[in-house]
């Protein structure tokens, strides 16, 4: 009994692992019903637009066939002027073709509104999705891969959407109409042309979705050649100081070859459409306009008749052709709306408990109970890390690379939530907190001291935005950098470039630091922020610093150690947990691993 439960029950798991395949469709009718429906008007009017162009353009072939009855009837022998109603007939199809491109001006307009629309939103849900998300996830992932989501999955919703809103009620309600006028024109004809245009269109269709798959594949290549050479012009140094160049021009060179060869495959594909073309509408014609010439001696049609129905064929073909690569088009996008919708809905592992407190004035302290921690690629960084910091304290955390220093800070912010133990501030664990404002109550300057491409003085002020250029200036003089900064072509107003790139490394560390410092969060925690910096600008950093920071529980990790000499407490890590505590001197006369660390930086 019971293993017949559990039979059942995994037969359960295994269907519903199953029933995830055709939900890829479903996303497409999701992204439809949640994303392009609030834009509903615009594709009312859009509709309403093709359903106009579809009814003049079904239209034209019966026109055509009547004006040449008209046309046939002034041949005959007896008349002598053009009858008023011929006049007429040519301008009602001027007008119906004045109406047909109107109304196609006015659908492609207001079916693009309404999908670019709904694009935005998508992007921006997308975008708040990722960056308000757990940041493992982002930097666990390969930021190229999420950047293809926005520009490549969402191009592909934009075609699904577009040809979708464009082409289903044009293209069905045009190739219905012309249908209806073919049939009332010529039955006989009509029923052996739907014999005879799946084989002459068919290779066509097949053809236009092989090309659109190739050029998937060449698209994606596109996007590796593109990373291919923004990476090496970002490594220009690099590639300079190592001799790479010849070793890079291979790599690009592969890349374009093998771009030419996928474009040259679609190109073949696509070249091969106009004379497959060519040669059976060249032998479908032959052979209908035979039969036409033996059916109007017979008596059986006439040549208003054979016009109008051509005339309705010419009309209706590029619709067909167009709903023929409908489904593949409509396929793509809804597998691209199955991966964007992977991330809006991801909900992130680390948020707000429901009974969260905000944490207000914090008075600061700090306190770590015997934390253990992973990464989510299952590197170790933490085994049983406890260690306390009272507030107005300065703490040094130093020890070997990959100890586990930087990790403290990761917890602290609560980016990442430890496996076991707790992390607490002000006594509480800081899950009990908003992590908004535990935030709030930290400032941090992380190992890679990193700018955004902004002004200096833009940069700063995202430590407290809204922070007022004489609070800007103090927080740099308290950096140190407020000097360097007025020798920078523009003062404070200087570019900062990518990621800070027209800035030395030491520029850009003092610059984070003022970032912290405008924040005046009661919680400090600096990661290496002055380690490129030389020991006469680090010594006056250091005494602005210990002004600023005497009412704040100030964390610093430092390999320099004579940076930390001064620190009220050092606590020397080792693989994950505490190996020693204690003032530099306690430590030097314990004879550990820290005197063993200071002794060798000193030789
Ligand atoms: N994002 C990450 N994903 C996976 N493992 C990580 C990540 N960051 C750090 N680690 C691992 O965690 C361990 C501790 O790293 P951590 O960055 O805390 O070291 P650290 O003491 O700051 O070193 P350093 O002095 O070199 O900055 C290392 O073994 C490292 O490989
Ligand atoms: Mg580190």
């Amino acid at each position: 009994m019971r293993t017949g439960c559990s039979t059942l029950k995994r037969a359960l798991i295994i269907t519903s692992d199953m029933a995830s395949g055709p939900e890829r469709t479903h996303s497409l009718f999701r992204l439809i019903k949640e994303r392009f429906r609030p834009h509903l008007r615009w594709f009312v009017i859009g509709t309403g637009c093709a359903a106009v162009t579809a009814v003049a353009a079904a239209s034209y072939g019966y026109l055509l066939k009547l004006v040449v009855e008209g046309l046939e009837d002034l041949a005959g022998p007896q008349t002598a002027s053009v009858p008023s109603s011929l006049w007429w007939l040519i301008g009602i199809i001027g007008l119906a073709a004045a109406l047909r491109s109107l109304s196609l001006y006015g659908m492609t307009l207001a079916n693009n509104t309404g999908v670019q629309r709904a694009i935005v939103d998508i992007q921006a849900d997308q975008f708040a999705s990722l960056t308000e998300g757990d940041f493992a996830r982002l930097s666990a992932d390969r930021s190229g891969g999420f950047v293809s989501r926005f520009i490549n999955d969402v191009n592909a919703i934009r075609d699904a959407g577009l040809r979708l809103a464009n082409n289903l009620t044009k293209g069905v309600l045009t190739v219905i109409g012309v249908l209806i006028t073919m049939f009332i024109m010529d039955w006989k004809l009509t029923l052996i042309l739907l014999l005879v245009y799946p084989i002459a269109f068919g290779p066509v269709i097949s053809l236009g979705n092989r090309v659109r798959k190739r050029s998937k594949r060449a698209q994606k290549q596109i996007g590796e050649v593109a990373s291919l050479l923004s990476e090496s012009f970002q490594s220009a140094r690099v590639v300079k100081a190592y001799g790479l160049e010849e070793y890079q021009k291979g790599r690009a060179k592969r890349g374009f070859v093998e771009r030419s060869r996928l474009f040259l495959k679609v190109l073949t594909d696509r070249a091969a459409v106009d004379p497959i073309l060519e040669i059976t509408g060249g032998l479908a014609l032959v052979g209908i306009l035979a039969l036409t010439a033996w059916r109007i001696a017979d008596g059986d049609t006439s040549l208003g008749n054979f016009v109008g129905v051509i005339g309705a064929v010419a009309v209706a073909a590029p619709e067909v052709r167009a709903l023929g690569t409908l489904n593949a088009v409509a396929q793509e996008g809804g597998a691209a709306a199955d991966r964007v919708f992977e991330i809006i809905d991801a909900e992130p592992q680390i948020k707000d408990r429901a009974d969260a407190r905000t944490l207000e004035n914090a008075r600061g302290s700090v306190e770590f109970r015997d934390v253990h921690f992973a990464y989510p690629d299952g590197s170790q960084a933490l085994k049983g890390l406890s260690f306390s910091a009272s507030p107005g304290e300065t703490v040094a955390l130093v020890g070997p690379s990959g100890a586990g220093k930087s990790t403290v800070f990761n917890l602290l912010l609560r980016l990442y939530e430890p496996v076991s133990g707790s992390v607490m501030v002000d006594g509480s664990d800081v899950r009990a907190y908003t992590g908004a404002s535990l935030r709030r109550s930290t400032a941090l300057v992380a190992q890679e001291a990193l700018l955004f491409d902004d002004t200096v003085a833009a940069n700063i002020a995202l430590g407290r935005m809204g922070a007022s250029l004489e609070e800007i200036k103090g927080a740099a003089r308290a950096a140190s950098a407020h000097d360097f900064i007025l020798g920078l072509p523009g003062g404070y107003e200087a570019p900062c470039g990518e990621m800070g790139r027209n800035l030395s490394g030491g520029q850009r560390q003092r610059i984070s630091l003022a970032r912290a410092i405008i924040r005046q969060a009661p919680i400090l925690l600096l990661d290496e922020a002055t380690s490129a910096l030389d020991a006469e600008s680090e010594a006056k950093v250091q005494a602005a610093l210990a002004e600023y920071a005497k009412d704040r529980t100030t964390l610093v990790i430092a390999h320099r150690l004579s940076t930390v000499r001064s620190a009220d407490r050092i606590i020397v890590l080792d693989d994950g947990r505490v190996a020693e505590e204690g003032t530099h001197h306690d430590l030097i006369r314990e004879g550990g691993l820290y005197k063993q660390l200071v002794e060798l930086q000193l030789s």
